[in-house]
């Protein structure tokens, strides 16, 4: 069955600096959010697409974006958490009884990884994450910056998007860890909380969150070698 894709795309990008929100800024004159959706809204198993946009968004409508046929928009809120929320509270449940959540700052998604994720879901009948394995050496230290101890790396990893759940039990769980009042950074920590299973799925690295300035300049690199490799 098809899928929905809910795409947070109301933050401020604070660590960007940049004058624009980083899901407006451009790659080969495109903004990033259009590159984000474009991977997304041709990937076979992909029906539809919320994308999450601030009240006050003045640069969405200058996209291609609001005409496209199986987008829609709604209005997010303060943390991505909650603009996560608005998305999955559009999503009729009867039609997509699962839903991906995937960063408006992560571009270079490839449709691999994407189907990687849908696959291993989809048999395993359980929600899951891309993420990648920690390769450096992990310190943790005391309050005075010294050393105390090498993490062992070997369960470690890195949690990207997107992330894959059953529609109405992500809602549930975020909803739940609201009320209690955590601390929710991704989809996978609201089920954690909630005591649900996760399964990890290995993705690339390319697949990188533009955070701060230099970070677009490599997407930009990741995306034309994506190009050329298709
Ligand atoms: N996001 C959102 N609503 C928020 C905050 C973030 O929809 N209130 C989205 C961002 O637009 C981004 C994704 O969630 O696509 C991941 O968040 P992050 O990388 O932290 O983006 P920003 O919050 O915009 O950046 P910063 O934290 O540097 O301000
Ligand atoms: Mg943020």
């Amino acid at each position: 069955s098809k899928l929905a894709v809910i795409v947070p795309a109301a933050g401020i990008g604070k660590r960007m600096q940049a004058l624009q929100p980083k899901q407006y800024l451009i790659i080969e004159q495109q903004t990033v959010l259009e590159h984000t959706i474009e991977r997304l809204l041709s990937h076979p198993k992909i029906a539809k697409i919320v994308i999450v946009i601030s009240k006050g968004d003045n640069y969405f409508a200058t996209t291609a974006l609001p005409n496209l046929a199986r987008v829609s928009t709604v209005f997010g809120g303060k943390e991505r958490v909650d603009s996560v929320r608005a998305g999955l509270k559009s999503i009729n449940t009867e039609e997509f009884p699962w839903v991906l959540v995937h960063d408006a700052a992560r571009p270079c998604v490839s449709h691999e990884d994407i189907s990687a994720l849908i696959n291993k879901c989809t048999t395993a009948n359980t929600g899951g994450l891309l993420a990648t394995p920690i390769r450096d050496t992990i310190k943790r230290s005391n309050d005075l910056g010294l050393v105390t101890e090498t993490v062992d790396r070997q369960q470690l990893w890195h949690a990207l998007t997107p992330q894959m759940y059953p529609t109405t039990i992500l809602l549930k769980a975020i909803e739940t860890a609201l009320t209690d009042n955590i601390t929710i950074t991704d989809e996978a920590s609201a089920i954690e909380y909630a005591g649900g299973e996760s399964i990890l799925v290995e993705g690339s690295d390319e697949n990188l969150k533009i955070t701060r300035p230099d970070d677009l300049h490599l997407a930009e690199f990741i995306l034309t070698k994506q190009q050329l490799r298709n």
